[in-house]
């Protein structure tokens, strides 16, 4: 197993991003960090993009997007064709998004979330599946908006 993540922050998050680039790199992941890496003000759109042009390209196949909220990175992720970005302060809607959803990109809030629950919703989006069916048919017509 080595999914490749590609994760950024913007200036709210470069701390929980590094502690999860560590944990995700201890569990086996290779993890692309986009930046930042500072708590100098930044804007989220910026690197939301950088991560979906990852996962565009090929070069990932999951994306990880911390900001204050998440806010602003998932609206701005959603902006990609092809970018599915989830939006998730707990587990069961991180499982939920990657099965039926598709989603390839979450986003979490760095200062609406303890680091402790953005390690488990990682952990629950990373290790569900997406359930195809009646559900690819939604995310077909996603792709068609
Ligand atoms: C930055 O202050 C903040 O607006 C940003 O991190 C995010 O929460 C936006 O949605």
């Amino acid at each position: 197993m080595s999914k490749i993540i590609a994760i950024a922050s913007d200036h709210a998050g470069p701390d929980y991003k590094k502690r999860l680039i560590e944990y995700l790199t201890a569990k086996g992941y290779t993890c692309l960090n986009m930046g930042t890496d500072t708590e100098d003000s930044v804007d989220y759109p910026i690197y939301a993009h950088k991560v979906c042009e990852k996962i565009l390209s090929g070069e990932a196949e999951f994306g990880i997007l911390i900001c204050g909220t998440g806010i602003g990175m998932s609206i701005a992720a959603n902006k990609h064709a092809g970018i599915r970005a989830g939006l998730c302060a707990d587990p069961e809607s991180a499982a939920l998004t990657r099965q039926h959803n598709n989603a390839n990109v979450l986003c979490m809030g760095a200062r609406t979330l303890s680091f402790e629950k953005v390690v488990e919703i990682t952990d629950a989006f990373l290790g569900a599946e997406f359930l195809g069916g009646r559900h690819q048919r939604r995310v077909d017509m996603l792709e068609n908006l």
